[in-house]
């Protein structure tokens, strides 16, 4: 065998950044009226198992969708991308990877696998295996904030952007807006964009998919409030909070809460704040949009991306959509 060959790792995170907004964040949101947090800080090393493991949950049927999508046309999307460069945003385990990585790399011109992710530990150990695996192609992990750090991409010819997983449902439609027109700016002609995003569907299938029978979201869920204990010195009580999943109709969104089972004080030390919850007071703790064809294609063209392809699951569920600079 070769040498080791290792991926470049670069952080943009400053030290003491996360921790930073970590603590904005949870302030503003206990202090906010309808109290809420954002999704990002479900991911330490307990959430990130955790999430591992709904993807692979019967009722979790997003995961496999894409990955089927991807078995099925990765070679198409290479070949319409040219692509000498995968730029993969919000890479995590980079799982999916390498579905898109074999038919880049076996056309012969892919130079650089460049992924992003804020969770360092996670990314450089993907970074490392893939460096291995593809010897002789330039992994350069980005350890960075897909809304903040798009500028700091290294460019080169023929980009192909991916967002997949279905994170972009994450964000709020004013956030969406801001992030197709910040990737669109970045995008040079030829560089095209590959966004997985979920499909609307019957609720009760949605619902079941965010508050499946063995409970792994809902402990999911309630990790959240370990984290805040571990990082802020809070004393929340997980027992004390229940997981909901709803479908909010007018949103086009799963909303997943935690509900105060009884009224209490939870005290949160490092922000020298104490918050109360009523009984059966909820705690918006992630919202995830589901699209339609449509919709999404409308998103999309009005940040200057038009969609050349895209592709449906078999049975409707999950798409993927190749878009380029219009
Ligand atoms: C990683 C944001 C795509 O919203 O489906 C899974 C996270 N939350 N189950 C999603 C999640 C609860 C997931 N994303």
């Amino acid at each position: 065998m070769a040498g080791v060959v290792k991926p470049l790792v670069e952080d943009l995170i400053a030290a003491g950044e996360l921790r930073r907004s970590l603590q904005r964040d949870v302030r503003k949101g206990m202090l906010a009226g309808h109290k809420m947090l954002p999704p990002v800080w479900f991911y330490d090393e307990v959430g990130s198992a955790l999430f591992d493991e709904i993807t692979r949950l019967p009722e979790y049927y997003l995961t496999r969708a894409e990955r089927a999508l991807l078995v099925e046309h990765a070679a198409r999307i290479a070949d319409l991308s040219g692509a000498t460069s995968l730029v993969e945003l919000g890479a995590g385990t980079c799982e999916k990877t390498r579905l898109l990585l074999d038919p880049l790399w076996d056309k012969g011109i892919l130079a650089s696998y460049v992924p992003l992710d804020v969770s360092a530990v996670t990314l450089q150990q993907a970074a490392f295996l893939l460096a291995q695996e593809y010897e002789g192609l330039l992994v350069h992990a980005l350890i960075g904030d897909f809304r903040r750090h798009l500028g700091k991409v290294p460019k080169s010819p023929n980009q192909m952007f991916a967002f997949l997983g279905s994170t972009i449902g994450n964000l709020s439609t004013h956030d969406r807006a801001g992030f197709f027109s910040d990737l669109a700016a970045v995008m040079k002609p030829g560089d095209t964009f590959l966004l997985g995003a979920d499909l609307v569907k019957d609720p009760k299938k949605l619902v079941r998919a965010y508050d499946d029978v063995a409970g792994v979201t809902a402990r999911f869920n309630l990790n959240v409030l370990n984290v805040l204990n571990r990082e802020l010195g809070a004393n929340f009580d997980p027992s004390y909070f229940e997981h909901v999943a709803v479908w909010n109709e007018e949103e086009s969104r799963i909303e997943m809460h935690l509900r105060a089972t009884q009224a209490q004080a939870v005290e949160i030390s490092s922000l020298g704040i104490n918050v109360h919850f009523e009984t059966g007071e909820a705690l918006l703790t992630e919202t995830s949009a589901k699209f339609t064809s449509e919709g999404i294609q409308a998103e999309l063209a009005r940040a200057g991306l038009g969609v050349d392809w895209w592709w449906k699951s078999d049975e409707s569920e999950y798409m993927l959509l190749l878009a380029a600079r219009s």
